[in-house]
Order: structure tokens, then C-alpha cells, then sequence
């Protein structure tokens, strides 16, 4: 089956990528890197699996997902299950790469004694097989791995993904928190830059509560959906106030609707990528704001998604 075709408004280039549309499926969902194709075929113009770790492992105890129907939201605390980057290796070499784009998220095992080092190794591991990778140090389910996130840890987590890379290999993103601290944005941008990141993803689940109804609002874990969009928003715009629009940024985090993505991207996102509106959307959705963004292009005068980015 042919991949499914956008207005040509949508397409753009980032990091090198070439994507059909900028609406892209977020982590989580294929965690073993098993239906990025059918993702992808259902109207997504890029996909990123994962998180896989290293080794593989079993994550959390179920229950360990919860459904917050009244608050349109998710909290999980999955904490990197996966059957690790060997399992998903084969599948990921066998596929055709030109039916789209699909990116590697990698992280840390949890028992593991060097977990920068296991960055390092997903990233010589899986670079051959993925568009780009996702250095993911922003789960709240992974005891201490944000901490990778301070100023010092980041630095020397980032060098060493550098010297895993070799020319010619993918770009390299890394996804951040919405929980951060004053200076943080600043300081994370200048460590990206000053290694070679390609682009930013803004942002992972909270682990803040802002008012919620569902019975389920107390359970511990990562909160995703309709109540994180004010707070990635929020994240998104320091994050390019701080980089000036020098460091691409992917904006996630409570995007259910082309208004959202369209606001999204004005406030400084190339691409945005969702997950938990699917949940109760449907995966239709990822056409739906695909259309929706395209209108948006033509009633604005611009002849491209890309003369949007960062024009509110
Ligand atoms: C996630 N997310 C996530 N992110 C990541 O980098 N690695 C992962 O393994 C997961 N796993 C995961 C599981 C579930 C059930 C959810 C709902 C989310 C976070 C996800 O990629 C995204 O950053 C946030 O969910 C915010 O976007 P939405 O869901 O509000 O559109």
C-alpha cells in the first residue's frame, strides 16, 4: 500500500528529515517497534518507537496505565518495558524506509550501573536502523533518570552520545520534562548546542497534577493529554526564547486538535508529535489535524508549514 498523501503545504524538512506532514506519533505507544508501518499508513508523517532499553526488562507492576476519561488524560508508569534494542533490531532493519520516517527513542535499564553508557550504546546499536534517535532522559518512571537532566550529568551523558555517532549517521533529538526549574530551559539548550543535538522534544508527561476529576488522578506516574498542554506550551516557549530559534523543537504534550498543533507550531515547533488524544480520538486523528494544519497555511498567506514556525 502506497503511504498516504498530505497537501504539499505540509511538507517540510527538518534536521535533515524529510516529512510529509509534521504531525508524528510520540513515543510510548510502539514500544517495541512493531507497527510504525501501519502507524504510519493510518495518516502519522513520522513515528517514534520506543522507549527501548538496552537490555530488555519488564517494567513496572500493572496496574500501571490509567485512563482519566473526565480529564482526557493518561497517567502511566509503564517504566520502560520493553523486550530491548536486539528484539527490535531485526524488524526495524527489514522494513522499507521509504514508506516514512521513524525514529528510535532509547533509554536506560533500570538496574543499570552506567546509564550514560547505555545511551551510548543505543545509540552505536540502533543508529543504523532509525531516521533519528531520541535520547530520552525525561521519564518520571525510571527512578533518578531526569536527573540527567542538571547541568553537569547532561553534559557528560552528551559527550558521550556524540562519541558514540559516526558521519553519516541519524540526527540525534532529546526529549525533556515540562517540570523544569528557571535556569534549566537556558542551560539545556547550550549543552545541546555545544553537542551536536539536533533538536529538542518539548516535552514528556508531568509529574505535576493541575486540577484533575477522574478517581484516578492520585495514582503515581507520568500525566499526558489535555491537562500537560498548558504546561508543555508553557515549556515550548522557553525552550525557544532560550534557543532563539537556533536548536529545532518538537512540540508534544496535550495536542488533541489542529488548533493545538497550529498554536504548537507558532510558538516555535516544527513538528509536534501525540500520543494520548489517540486514546480517546482514534488514531484518525493524526489526518484530521494534518488537514486541519493545512488549512491554517493557506488562511495565514504562508505557502509552507515552515514559514509558521515561531511567528506568534
Ligand atoms: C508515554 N510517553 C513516553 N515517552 C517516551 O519518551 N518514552 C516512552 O516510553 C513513553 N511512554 C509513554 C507511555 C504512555 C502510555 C503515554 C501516554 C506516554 C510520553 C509521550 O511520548 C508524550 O511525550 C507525552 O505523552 C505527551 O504527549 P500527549 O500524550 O499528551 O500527546
Amino acid at each position: 500500500r502506497a503511504p498516504p498523501t498530505f497537501s504539499p503545504a505540509l511538507a517540510t524538512t527538518v534536521a535533515g528529515l524529510r516529512l510529509p506532514s509534521p504531525v508524528g506519533l510520540a513515543a510510548g505507544f510502539d514500544k517495541d517497534a512493531e507497527v510504525f508501518d501501519a502507524m504510519l499508513g493510518l495518516g502519522f508523517g513520522f513515528v517514534e518507537v520506543g522507549t527501548i532499553t538496552p537490555r530488555p526488562q519488564p517494567g513496572n507492576p500493572r496496574p500501571r496505565l490509567f485512563r482519566l476519561a473526565e480529564d482526557r488524560a493518561v497517567i502511566n508508569r509503564f517504566g520502560f518495558n520493553s523486550r530491548g534494542q536486539a528484539d527490535a533490531l531485526g524488524r526495524l532493519e527489514r522494513r522499507d524506509r521509504t514508506r516514512g520516517v521513524v525514529g528510535v527513542n532509547i533509554g536506560a535499564n533500570k538496574d543499570s550501573a552506567d546509564r550514560i553508557a547505555d545511551y551510548a550504546e543505543g545509540v552505536r546499536l540502533m543508529a543504523p536502523v532509525a531516521d533519528y534517535l531520541t535520547v530520552n532522559i525525561s521519564s518520571p518512571n525510571t527512578p533518578g533518570l531526569r536527573q540527567l537532566q542538571d547541568e553537569g550529568a547532561l553534559r557528560e551523558l552528551l559527550a558521550a552520545v556524540r562519541d558514540a555517532r559516526v558521519p553519516g549517521g541519524p540526527p540525534v533529538f532529546l526529549k525533556v520534562a515540562p517540570d523544569l526549574g528557571q535556569d534549566e530551559p537556558a542551560q539545556i539548550v547550550r549543552a545541546a548546542v555545544d553537542h551536536d543535538v539536533d533538536a529538542l522534544i518539548v516535552s514528556n508527561t508531568t509529574i505535576s497534577r493541575p486540577p484533575l476529576r477522574s478517581r484516578h488522578a492520585g495514582e503515581t506516574g507520568g500525566l499526558s493529554g489535555a491537562p500537560l498542554k498548558a504546561l508543555a506550551l508553557d515549556a515550548l516557549r522557553r525552550f525557544r526564547s532560550a534557543s532563539g530559534g537556533q536548536l529545532p523543537l518538537i512540540g508534544a504534550g496535550g495536542i488533541g486538535s489542529a488548533e493545538d498543533a497550529w498554536e504548537r507550531i507558532r510558538a516555535g515547533a516544527s513538528l509536534v508529535q501525540l500520543y494520548s488524544a489517540m486514546v480517546y480520538e482514534g488514531p484518525g486523528i493524526a489526518r484530521r489535524i494534518a488537514d486541519g494544519l493545512a488549512e491554517r497555511v493557506e488562511r495565514a498567506g504562508f505557502s509552507s508549514i515552515a514559514e509558521a514556525v515561531g511567528t506568534e
